[in-house]
C-alpha cells in the first residue's frame, strides 16, 4: 500500500481542539493512528484525556495571533514533520443584532473565527509547499454562512468569509495536491449551541421543530464528515461545502417539510 494512503502516516493539526467538536475530531484521528497536535486557549478536557497517547500533542495557543500560530506549526513540524491534515475550528460567538454589535465584539468574532483560519491555513500550506507534500485542510464552517442569523449576525458574516477563504485557497492549491474543503454543520447539540440550549431549553424544542429530520447533530456526526474529507484516499474532492443539517437549510418557514414524520415513526 502507498504509505501516503495510510492514516498512520498522517500528521494532523486541529484548532479549537479542546472544544466539544474539536475534541471529538482529535479523538477520532488518534484512534485511526494519526499523530494529532491540538491548539486551544484552554487545556484538553480531562474527561476526554489522551495523556497515555504518544500520538497526541496539545498546546495552548491563541490562534488569533499569527506569531503564536507560526510558532505552533513550527513546533509540530520539528516534533513530527510536515502536517498533512489541518482541521480549523476555533471560534467564538457573540449574541446581538448587527447594529447593536460593539467594535470589540465584531473584531473578536472576525479575528478568532476568520483571521485565525487564514493564519493557520497559510502556515500549514507554506510547510506543505516546502516539501511538496500533498495534504487536506478542512474548515469547520456552518450552515449560518449561507443562511442569515439575525441574532448572531457577526458569526454568520464571519462564516461566510471563511467559506470564501476556503474556496480561494482550494483553487490556488489544487494543482499542488492540497485539497481544501468545508464541513457545514446545522445545529449540533454540543459546544456553542448547547450553551444556548442550556440557557433556554425551549430554544432546542423550537430548533427541532424546524429541522426536517427532527434531529440535532452529534459531535460524532460532524467528526465523521471531517474524516471523510481528510481521508488519505480522497484525491479529488476539493472546494466543496459538505452540509449536514438534517435538511434545515432547504426548509423554509412556509414549508418545513414533514417534521412530524420521524416523530410518528418512533411512536
Ligand atoms: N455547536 C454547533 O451547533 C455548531 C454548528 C455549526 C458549526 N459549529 C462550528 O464548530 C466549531 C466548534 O464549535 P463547538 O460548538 O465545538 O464550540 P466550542 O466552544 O466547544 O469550541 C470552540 C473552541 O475554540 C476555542 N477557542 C476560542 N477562541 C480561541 C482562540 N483565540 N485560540 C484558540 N482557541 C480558541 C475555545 O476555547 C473552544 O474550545 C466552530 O467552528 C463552530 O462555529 C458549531
Amino acid at each position: 500500500m502507498d504509505k501516503n494512503l495510510s492514516w498512520a502516516n498522517q500528521i494532523a493539526v486541529v484548532t479549537g481542539g479542546s472544544g466539544d467538536i474539536g475534541a471529538e475530531v482529535v479523538r477520532a484521528l488518534v484512534a485511526l493512528g494519526v499523530k494529532v497536535a491540538s491548539a486551544d486557549l484552554v487545556p484538553f478536557p480531562e474527561v476526554k484525556s489522551l495523556s497515555d497517547s504518544t500520538n497526541f500533542f496539545p498546546s495552548i495557543v491563541d490562534v488569533s495571533n499569527s506569531k503564536e500560530v507560526d510558532q505552533w506549526i513550527d513546533a509540530v513540524t520539528e516534533r513530527w514533520g510536515t502536517p498533512t491534515i489541518a482541521v480549523i475550528g476555533a471560534t467564538i460567538v457573540r449574541n446581538s443584532t448587527l447594529v447593536e454589535t460593539s467594535d470589540a465584539d465584531w473584531d473578536a468574532v472576525i479575528s478568532v473565527g476568520l483571521s485565525s483560519s487564514f493564519y493557520v491555513a497559510r502556515a500549514v500550506i507554506k510547510k506543505m509547499l516546502l516539501v511538496q507534500a500533498h495534504g487536506k485542510i478542512v474548515f469547520i464552517g456552518s450552515w449560518a454562512a449561507s443562511n442569515p442569523h439575525p441574532h448572531i449576525g457577526s458569526y454568520s458574516v464571519m462564516k461566510a468569509g471563511t467559506r470564501a477563504l476556503m474556496q480561494n485557497l482550494a483553487l490556488e492549491y489544487a494543482h499542488c495536491g492540497i485539497l481544501i474543503n468545508e464541513v457545514a454543520p446545522g445545529v449540533v447539540d454540543a459546544g456553542l449551541s448547547k450553551a444556548l440550549f442550556d440557557k433556554d431549553p425551549a430554544l432546542k424544542a423550537r430548533a427541532l421543530e424546524s429541522i426536517p429530520v427532527n434531529l440535532t447533530l452529534t459531535t460524532k456526526d460532524v467528526a465523521r464528515d471531517i474524516l471523510y474529507l481528510c481521508s488519505p484516499e480522497n484525491l479529488v474532492t476539493t472546494g466543496i461545502v459538505l452540509t449536514s443539517d438534517g435538511g434545515l437549510s432547504i426548509a423554509s418557514t412556509m414549508n418545513t417539510g414533514t417534521p412530524n414524520r420521524m416523530k410518528d415513526k418512533s411512536q
